[in-house]
Parts: C-alpha cells; structure tokens; sequence
C-alpha cells in the first residue's frame, strides 16, 4: 500500500481497536494534511462523546502505538486531542521505489467496477460548437479517461441535438435557399449565419414561420426528402465535431453518437410508461408530470413536459426516454451529465420524476456535474470581438497561434515549433477548463492560460520536458533505471518523494463528484515539488548511490506527471 493516508488510516484503526475497543475498528481516522507534521488525526474529539473519554485520553495511548510501527517517525498529542504524524524517511523511501516498480503507479483498481454512462459534450447541429461545448466535452473526456483507468465500463454518450422545432426553420430556409447555396454556405463554416438567417425569417414572416411548423411535422412523420435534407444538416455538423474532437485529442468517436433522434422510437413508450405509473398526467392537453418541491414564484407547480397539446415531443421527454434507455437498456450504475450548469433544474426535475418512475433508485444513482461559464476579460460569456459567440476552430487556432509566440525564440525548426506549439496551445486551452472547479465561472485569458509558471497547462508540460532533458542529457532512458534504493537525504527530496504517493488517491478522487480538478491540483503541487528538488539536489553531478536515487526520484515524477495529465488528456510534447 503505497497511499499514505490510507496507511495512517488503517494504523489508527487498529490502535483504537486495541486501546478504545473494537467498535471503534470501523471509525473514520480522520487523517487530514498538517501544518505541525505530515499529517494529523483528529479522531479523538470525534469519538470522544460515543466512547465516553476524554479526548486526550484517547490520543495518548493511539499515539504510542503509532510510535511503535513502521511507517511511523514519530507521534505526538497536541492541543485538545489531535494527533500529530511524521512518517518515518526509510517508510517513504520504500513506498517510493515500489510505485516506480508498479505499472499502476499506485493507483488503485475501483474495488467493484461499475458501468458509467457519462453525457457529455452534445453540441447542436446547425449551431456553432461554442466554448460551453467545449469544457463540458474536455472536462467529460477527463473524467471518462480516469473512470475507465479505474476499471471501470464506461458509455460516452454524445447527447447530440439533432431533432426539435428549430429544425422546421432550418430546413424551410434550406429549401429557400437551394441546397446548393446553403451547403457552400455551412462547408464554409457559416453555420451560425444560416442559423440566424432562419431565425430571423422566422420571427419577422408569419408564412414563413407556419411553413417552418409544418416542415417539423413533416419530419417527425418521416417524409422522405425532408429527412434527406435534415441528414445532410447532420451529417455536415457531425464532420465538423470530427475534426474539433481530432484537434483536440478527445475520445469521443462516432459509435458514442447517441442524438437526440436516437431516442425517437422510444418516446411514445417512455410517456405511456410514466402515464400508466400514474408519475404523468394530462393537464390541458399536454401530458405532464409534476415533480415534488418545483415550484414557479406564483407557488404553481412546475411542469416535466412530456407530450405537448398538439402531440409532440421536446427536450424533456428525450431525457425521459434516455435515463430509462441508459438504466435498462445499457445496464447503468451510474449516470454523470457533465452540462451547463444553467440546465440545473432541467436535470433535476428530471432526476426526480425518474425516480417517482422507479428508473433511478440508491442503486442507480444520476448527477449533474454541473459545468460553470467561461467568460471573456469582461466577465461577461465568453464572445468575439463583434459579439457574436466564437467558433471553436477558431480558439483553437488563436490558442495554438499564441502558443508559438511563446516558444518562438527556443526552435529553428518552423515544422517542429508548430508541432510543439500545437500540444502547448490545446494543452493550455484544456488544462484551463480542467484546473478550475468544474462548476465555476472563469475568465478565459491567453496570457494567463498560456504562461510558463503557475498552475497552467505549459508549466506541467514543462516540468516533464525538464525530466526528459536531463536523461537525454546523461543519454539514459527513464524507462530503466535500475533498482538502486531512494535515499531522501533533503528536505526536498522527501518533499517530492511523499507528494509522488499521493498519485492514487488524486486519481480516485476524480471520480467521487467528477471533478478533474482535484487531480489537476495535485499535478501543479508535484511540479511545484519538483522545481524545489530540481533547484537544491543536482542530479547528474550527484555522487554515485546519491545520483542513482535521483534519477529514480525524476523518472517516478515523469512517470506521475505524463499519467497524470494523460489521464486529464493532455499529452506531453517530446521536448519544450
Ligand atoms: N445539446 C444540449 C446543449 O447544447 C446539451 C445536452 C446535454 N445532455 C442531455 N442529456 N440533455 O445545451
């Protein structure tokens, strides 16, 4: 066991088992990060109103037993009952070597696997892909990446919206148009220019928009041309989301399109379902359900609608329908929705008509991973310069751009700096939207996404470019590097030693409420760890047995660092 924590844990559980009773065998140990030690427990205040002793007096005889183990340097009672933990240098040290030896780095397989159907990214045809899209396809793509390297089975699933009333306006005004024109038109890359083009044909002309109406109802009821051209709407957005997932380094493929239209043929079924439950009712016409506690300002209560009056189906129903499909059909444990987070109560009135529904249980449990907005230097949604909302392509494309002013003067080579600036430029843009809370508003800025120190994307890359430099520069592979025992002589070096045993637990807990920053953290204080080792412990000038364990020390941290960020989706470009 190479977690520290866990260790300390189950330390602390057996010496209160041993000293306090064995009740308190299965008690949290409470081992937090300290200010006085390595680590403390605050175990004796919590257990003392249960056991019926004084706090301190729980500590004492705890503490003298860790004393006694191996892992442990020393222990000591402060204040009111905490317990302050130092582990012992050889303790750490040999954890050390045995994570560089394990080809999981110490991370631990999920104890039971699940299967996770994680939602994510589902931009809309016929819109542009905007920053939004971006971060909940970047953050969803971490936390699948991390879910699946726990062992867990894991469904992207690509909510794509493909179907809907907008689309009678799109296709009216394709027709309009003439295919010819309007295809030109999107293979340039002017999607939103149709899309607004049609909107605004909708709301002026009063023809146009019944036209429009009367073309969603010539979908829904399959007629033919009209499903022709909707499938070319498709299918040239679906090209598009190919190449910005490709530019990206995303997951999602094809096979984890699962639209809108997908979930069509089950509608009818989902509504009768819920009407039968008695969990949906007709109420003016339209078939509803009314979820416990959703109300309007007036006190109403607010509707799930399922069925509209004149018979058709919107976003909630497709919701419906998905979470049954996701729960019988592909046998979920575990639904995450990584979106908006202004789609908080979409999900959550859905949540709780499916479980009315009995679809979702304590066992099959869903979460909105809510996703926050990204926003320009004016602290308002993230725009062009114009105020429209920017292409995606086009930030990628700055983002890259900006990436090779930064690294201009350190290569000749113009095909080598832009392969470089490519990895620097997405890696900055993803890590942007990975190391902050998933749920908070954050400006995007260049300057500081793109900068060589601090918590960015760049300083990572550039703290395992460091590592591999230095074997390059001893013409060694950090693949091999022998068995030779890791000696923590400097403070830094067991700074960095310990910090790299915490891998396992950051990975893991990604996955408790998705949140890919917690392993982002954890990657900036290991480079942080490192720069300090880097900068008091030379390497290659080191004496022999001195110089070997650093080396092993740099390979396990380059090790850490390119899983690490691999795991985020992040690559690590070869030099820097
Ligand atoms: N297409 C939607 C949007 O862009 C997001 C879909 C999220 N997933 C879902 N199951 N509703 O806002």
């Amino acid at each position: 066991m190479s977690d520290p924590e866990a260790a300390l844990g189950e330390l602390v559980r057996h010496a209160l088992a041993a000293e306090v009773g064995p009740e308190c065998a299965d008690a949290d140990p409470l081992i937090r990060p300290s200010d006085f030690a390595d680590y403390q427990s605050n175990v004796a205040m919590s257990l003392s109103k249960r056991v019926g002793r004084r706090p301190r007096d729980i500590a004492g005889p705890v503490a003298d037993r860790l004393n006694a183990a191996d892992a442990v340097a020393s222990a000591e009672v402060s204040g009111p009952g905490f317990i302050n933990i130092t582990l012992a240098d050889d303790w750490i040290a040999r954890q050390a070597s045995a994570q560089l030896d394990d080809p999981r780095l110490g991370v631990p397989k999920a104890e039971q696997a699940q299967q996770i159907v994680v939602d994510y990214s589902a931009p809309n045809v016929a819109k542009e892909m905007h920053v939004g899209h971006l971060r909940t396809t970047v953050v969803g793509d971490a936390v699948v990446r991390v879910l699946e390297y726990l062992g867990h089975d894991v469904v992207r699933a690509n909510h794509i919206g493909d179907w809907g009333t907008q689309f009678g306006m799109l296709l009216e005004h394709l027709f309009d148009v003439g295919e010819q024109t309007a295809y030109a038109q999107l293979a340039a890359g002017e999607i939103n220019d149709f899309y607004q083009a049609a909107k605004q044909k909708f709301d002026d002309d009063p023809a146009f928009a019944e036209r429009a109406r009367l073309r969603v109802v010539a979908l829904q009821s399959g007629d033919p041309e009209t499903l022709r051209l909707w499938q070319t709407l498709v299918g040239d957005s679906e090209q598009y989301y190919r190449t910005v997932y490709a530019r990206l380094g995303v997951t999602l493929t094809d096979a984890d399109l699962a639209p809108e239209s997908f979930y069509n043929a089950m509608l009818a079924d989902t509504c009768d379902e819920l009407e039968s439950l008695g969990v949906a009712v007709i109420s003016d016409g339209a078939l509803c359900a009314f979820p416990a506690g959703f109300t309007a300002r007036d006190g109403s209560p607010l509707p799930v609608i399922l069925r509209k009056s004149d018979g058709g189906y919107g976003y909630d129903a497709t919701d419906m329908a998905a979470i049954r499909y996701r729960v019988r059909d592909l046998g979920a444990d575990r639904l995450i929705y990584v979106v908006g987070s202004e789609q908080a109560l979409h999900f959550s009135m859905i949540f709780a008509v499916a479980r009315q529904a009995g679809w979702l249980t304590d066992k099959v449990q869903a979460e909105h991973a809510t996703i926050g907005m990204v926003a320009g230097a004016d602290g308002k949604r993230f725009r062009t310069r114009s105020g429209g909302s920017v292409k995606l392509s086009t930030l990628i494309d700055e983002a890259i751009q900006r990436a090779e002013e930064v690294i201009r003067d350190r290569y000749d080579d113009p095909d080598q700096r832009h392969q470089i600036a490519e990895a620097v430029g997405v890696g900055a843009l993803k890590y942007g939207d990975l190391s902050v809370a998933r749920d908070s508003n954050y400006v995007l800025d260049f300057d500081r996404l793109l900068a060589l120190t601090g918590n960015t994307g760049p300083y990572l890359q550039y703290a395992a470019a460091r590592i591999r430099s230095i074997f390059a520069r001893a013409g060694l592979d950090p693949a091999t590097v022998g068995s030779a025992p890791i000696l923590l002589g400097t403070d830094a070096e067991r700074a960095l030693a310990l910090r790299l045993l915490g891998f396992g637990r950051a990975v893991t807990e990604v996955t408790v409420a998705a949140e890919p920053h917690k392993l982002a953290a954890y990657l900036f204080e290991t480079a942080s760890a490192f720069t300090t080792f880097y900068e008091h412990c030379p390497v290659l000038t080191a004496p022999g047995e001195v110089r070997q364990s650093r080396l092993r020390l740099c390979a396990l941290t380059l090790r850490v660092l390119v899983t690490g960020l691999g795991l985020l989706g992040i690559g690590v470009p070869a030099r820097m």
